[in-house]
C-alpha cells in the first residue's frame, strides 16, 4: 500500500514538474499582436502565472495603456499538494489586479500593482479562482499541459473567450478534437512548423538548449482560440487535381490519403485524410471537418502524430491484421498506416 501511494506522489510530482516551463516574452508579442483590437476594453485574466516571472503579466502590465484594458488579474498557483519538487516551498499563491498607470510614467510601478494573498492554493479550479473567470473577458496563458482538457472544459462551461498555448498533441484528445470540429476552437496565429522554446527551471535536467545562462526546452506546442483570426477566413490555395493514380484510397475508409495539406486536390469532393498540420490552415468556409480518422461504422480513431507510437501502431495491425477502427492502405500488398488524420471534406471544389 505504502508503495503504491508513494509511486502514486512521485508520478504526480514527476507530472507537475513537467508543467514547470514558462512562455518567453518574444513567442507572447509575436501571437498576441494580431489580437489587439479584441483585447480593448476588456478584463483579462492569467490564472496560471506567477506575477513576479510570468512575461504574461509582463506583457499586459507594459502594454496596458496601448492595448486599454480595462483591468489586468493574474493568479500564481502554489503547488502544495506535490511539495516532494515544489521550488518555492514557503510561498504562498497570490493574486493581482492591475487597473493601469497612476503617476504618468506609463510603467507598472510595484506601488501600482496590488499583490494579496489567496486563501487557497490558487488552482484554477478553485471557487477564489472560479469568481474570477467570471469577472473576465479573456483568459490568457499557458496553462498545466497535464490539466489541459480539464482546463479547457472549464473555459468552455464559463463561456470564456480565451487564447492559451497547448501541446499539439492535445488535437488528437477526443474532447479537444470535438471542439475543434465543432468550431468552438481552433489555432492561433503561429505555425505548426517547428516546437516553442520555453525557460524550465534553472535545476531542471530536461532541457535542449542553454541561451543566457538560461535552459529552453523545446515542446511541440501551438495556441488554441476560439477568438476570431483572420488566418481562419483564408482559403488555402489547391493546385492539384485528382486522378485515382495519384491518390490512393483508405483500405477501409472511402476517402483518399493526401499526406501533404498542399496537395489537396481542387476537384475531388469525397473525404479526404489529411495531417493534423491541416488545422494550421483551416478555414471552416473552405472545408468541412468530419472527423479524426473513421472507421466503416463510423467509431472514431486516431493515432498520435509521433513516430514511436506510429511504428507501435504499424506494427500491431500488421501482426494482428486490421480491425474495425483501423485508418489503412494497403501498398504492394503491405499494410500501409497513415500518421494521424484529420478527415475532411472541401466545400468548394472545382470542376
Ligand atoms: C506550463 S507552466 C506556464 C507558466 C506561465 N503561464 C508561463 O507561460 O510562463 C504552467 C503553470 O501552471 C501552474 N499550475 C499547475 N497546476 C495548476 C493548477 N491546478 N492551477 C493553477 N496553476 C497551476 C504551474 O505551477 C505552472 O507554473
Amino acid at each position: 500500500m505504502g508503495t503504491k501511494s508513494s509511486n502514486k506522489k512521485l508520478r504526480k510530482a514527476n507530472q507537475a514538474k513537467k508543467d514547470e516551463f514558462y512562455t518567453q516574452l518574444v513567442d507572447i508579442e509575436n501571437e498576441l499582436k494580431h489580437y489587439k483590437d479584441q483585447f480593448r476594453g476588456k478584463v483579462i485574466f492569467c490564472n496560471c502565472d506567477d506575477p513576479y516571472i510570468s512575461n504574461f503579466f509582463h506583457y499586459f502590465a507594459y502594454n496596458f495603456e496601448t492595448l486599454r484594458l480595462k483591468k489586468l488579474i493574474t493568479t500564481c498557483y502554489k503547488n502544495k499538494q506535490y511539495d516532494l519538487f515544489s521550488e518555492n516551498k514557503d510561498e504562498e499563491a497570490v493574486y493581482l489586479e492591475y487597473t493601469g498607470d497612476k503617476n504618468g510614467d506609463r510603467v507598472p510601478n510595484p506601488d501600482e500593482i496590488g499583490v494579496k494573498l489567496l486563501k487557497g492554493d490558487g488552482d484554477f479550479r478553485s471557487a477564489e479562482c472560479l469568481k474570477l473567470i467570471k469577472e473576465a473577458d479573456i483568459i490568457v496563458t499557458n496553462p498545466p499541459f497535464s490539466l489541459f482538457r480539464e482546463y479547457v472544459a472549464q473555459l468552455i462551461e464559463h463561456d470564456k473567450k480565451f487564447l492559451i498555448i497547448g501541446n499539439k498533441n492535445a488535437i488528437t484528445y477526443k474532447e479537444i478534437f470535438k471542439l475543434i470540429k465543432e468550431n468552438k476552437l481552433w489555432a492561433g496565429y503561429r505555425s505548426f512548423a517547428g516546437g516553442m522554446w520555453f525557460y524550465t527551471n534553472d535545476d531542471s535536467q530536461d532541457y535542449d538548449r542553454i541561451v543566457d545562462g538560461r535552459k529552453l526546452k523545446n515542446v511541440p506546442s501551438i495556441w488554441f482560440t476560439n477568438i476570431d483570426t483572420t488566418k481562419r477566413h483564408e482559403d488555402l490555395v489547391l493546385y492539384k487535381k485528382y486522378s485515382p493514380e495519384a491518390y490512393r484510397k483508405y483500405y477501409n475508409y472511402d476517402a483518399i490519403d493526401v499526406s501533404k495539406v498542399s496537395e489537396i486536390p481542387m476537384n475531388y469532393g469525397g473525404a479526404i485524410g489529411v495531417p493534423i498540420t491541416f488545422l494550421d490552415k483551416y478555414n471552416p468556409k473552405q472545408f468541412e471537418i468530419i472527423g479524426l480518422g473513421i472507421s466503416n461504422s463510423g467509431k472514431e480513431v486516431g493515432v498520435k502524430p509521433y513516430k514511436k507510437e506510429h511504428k507501435k501502431y504499424r506494427k500491431e495491425i500488421q501482426k494482428r491484421g486490421a480491425v474495425d477502427g483501423d485508418l489503412y492502405m494497403i501498398t504492394n500488398g503491405i499494410v500501409d498506416v497513415p500518421y494521424a488524420r484529420v478527415l475532411i471534406k472541401n466545400k468548394k471544389v472545382k470542376k
